[in-house]
């Protein structure tokens, strides 16, 4: 991936794992023993943002549901009070970003790129979790223009997160590389609902949210073989991944590295693990699902 070689990292989900947090609460043990490959931020938007009214969070059986809403400081106070403090995790930062319009995204994009701290963005086109309802990567043309109207802004690897909303999301994929892309990950949360116990009342401030957790692994898992199949650029696979074995499985589909994400939020330490565990299994990962000849056009 443009000068980057992603294979068998383990990075996070964004907005999943609290780096700043953490090294208040660890200190220095946390960059000692840092948990990924590759640091993702929670994404930020060109305006500071409150995101979703509370409850937020719900717990399905073998999974969460969250409406969070992209609660951040925006484009200065990240600049200004975050990047500093993120600058100095011993990993490569990726920098999420999301626009509602497309020059929204272009000034943030312009703007990060700016910043040599900086190694490479995600494009997060797939939040279902804001008030528009919008998600601009359950199009293929919509993520096409976006991706269009980045490239020309950086030279950075550009990772496009995809939603597992799309009604074909190799489709967006493939829309994507078109467009310039250097890699795409998925998935990003499923939408789902949950109601306030004997009520006829949706639980989640915002009515609705993201289902994450191994309750989506399955899903996740054939929408990443699906998408690895049609396209040619790294694809960085997530869904309830909880441990080695599971990332395992999403390398076999297809993937060049993967994710954690929900499960950070049981085991800060998680990643390590996981880490360890498919460092462990990868020797006997002896052929993929692409490479037994299953790629199509
Ligand atoms: O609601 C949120 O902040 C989640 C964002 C996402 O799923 O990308």
């Amino acid at each position: 991936m443009r000068g980057f070689d992603l294979s068998g990292l383990v990075l996070n989900g964004s907005g999943t794992f609290d780096a700043i947090a953490a090294r208040r609460t660890f200190g220095d043990e946390l960059l000692e023993q840092f948990p990924f490959d590759v640091f993702v931020s929670k994404t930020i938007t060109a305006e500071p943002r409150q995101g979703n009214p509370p409850p937020r969070l719900w717990e399905t059986p073998g999974g969460l549901i969250n409406s969070i809403g992209l609660p951040n400081k925006g484009l200065d106070g990240f600049l200004a009070a975050d990047l500093p403090q993120l600058a100095e995790l011993p990993v490569p930062l990726c920098v999420s970003v999301m626009g509602f319009t497309r020059d929204e995204l272009a000034k943030l994009v312009a703007a990060v790129d700016q910043r040599e701290e900086v190694a490479m963005f995600e494009l997060n086109v797939s939040c279902p979790n804001v008030e528009t309802g919008l998600i601009m990567g359950a199009d293929p043309s919509e993520t096409a223009r976006v991706m269009e109207r980045v490239r020309p802004l950086t030279d950075k690897p550009v990772i496009v997160k995809l939603t597992p909303n799309a009604t074909n999301p190799a489709e967006v994929a493939v829309a994507a590389e078109g467009a310039g892309a250097d890699a795409v990950s998925l998935v990003n949360t499923l939408k789902g609902m949950a109601f306030r116990p004997g009520t006829s009342e949706p639980w989640l401030g915002a009515g609705t949210g993201g289902v994450s957790g191994p309750a989506v692994r399955a899903i996740a898992l054939q929408q990443v073989a699906a998408v690895s199949k049609r396209a040619e650029i790294p694809v960085i696979g997530m869904g309830g991944i909880a441990s080695g074995a599971g990332a395992q499985d999403f390398l076999a589909a297809g993937a060049e590295c993967v994710a954690v994400g929900t499960e950070s939020f049981r085991d800060p330490a998680a990643g390590s693990r996981i880490r360890r565990e498919l460092r462990g299994l990868r020797p006997k990962l002896e052929v993929t699902y692409l490479e037994r000849g299953t790629r199509s056009g």
